[in-house]
């Protein structure tokens, strides 16, 4: 049957486009299965299949030569700069705690709540996100940037938190949280951090002035202090989370 008989979809395109990127370069990348499954495929990236494909080639064990270079001993501040898809939404969160005086804990439990969405993973956010920065940050801190996450869901009358309109409009207004949401709400509400989980939810801020002025550099101190960065480079120490980290750095090594 001729292969141009049919129109090629938007998807038959991109990977056709990505092929012929992918015969420029110099090294083989490698899609990890979960990006296959993100895309609603159940595969893999094997390599006889990948060497067939580009003959002659071996496979990228570094940088991905199409992200924008990383320094040899990155910082958090260099992940923002350089991985974090948008940082638009933390900026804001953490500057209106700031401005609402809340101590520097709360400013950065807000600065890093969403850091697995801009730069992993969604599913889960708050759970993946307070792996990362367990190493490097205030024990409680961690334990709200997890937390949040079923916070999110239920509202909190007296410090004015209700249910997210924005979710009703997300989810449809019927949408109920999965049973271990409900139980991770139910154990975070009897816990002696409760609040500082629930400080997230209420500057966790959707409708923010699109005007207001947020900036990386007003928070490069409070990092400094709370956060603490590990003189090898971030993934590149010897901390529990350090593969995630080093996993955004490299996203495409073949091991
Ligand atoms: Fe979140
Ligand atoms: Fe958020």
């Amino acid at each position: 049957m001729n292969e141009h008989a049919h129109p090629k979809s938007v998807a038959e395109r991109a990977d056709e486009l990505e092929e012929e990127k992918m015969h420029e370069m110099e090294r083989i990348l490698t899609k990890s299965t979960i990006a296959h499954l993100m895309d609603g495929e159940v595969k893999m990236d094997t390599s006889p299949e990948m060497r067939a494909k580009y003959p002659g080639k071996y496979f990228l064990m570094g940088d991905d030569p199409r992200l924008p270079p990383m320094p040899q001993k990155p910082t958090l501040v260099d992940y923002f700069r350089h991985r974090f898809a948008s940082t638009a939404h933390l900026l804001q969160s953490a500057t209106h705690a700031l401005k609402g005086g809340q101590p520097e804990k709360v400013v950065l439990a807000c600065l890093l709540h969403d850091i697995a969405i801009v730069s992993f993973i969604r599913c889960d956010h708050g759970y993946w996100g307070a792996q990362m920065i367990e190493p490097y940050v205030d024990e409680e801190v961690a334990w709200a940037v997890k937390t949040h996450q079923a916070l999110r869901f239920f509202p909190d009358e007296s410090v004015g938190y209700g249910y997210p309109d924005l979710y009703k409009e997300l989810f449809g207004p019927g949408y109920k949280p999965e049973p271990y949401i409900v139980d991770e709400y139910q154990r975070a509400r009897k816990h002696k951090w409760y609040m500082t989980s629930r400080l997230i939810c209420v500057n966790d801020i959707y409708s923010f002035d699109p005007n207001a002025k947020v900036n990386l550099d007003d928070f490069v101190d409070i990092i400094g202090r709370n956060f603490k960065q590990p003189k090898e480079g971030l993934g590149l120490d010897n901390s529990p989370s350090a593969h995630m980290w080093r996993t955004i750095l490299w996203p495409t090594r073949f091991l």
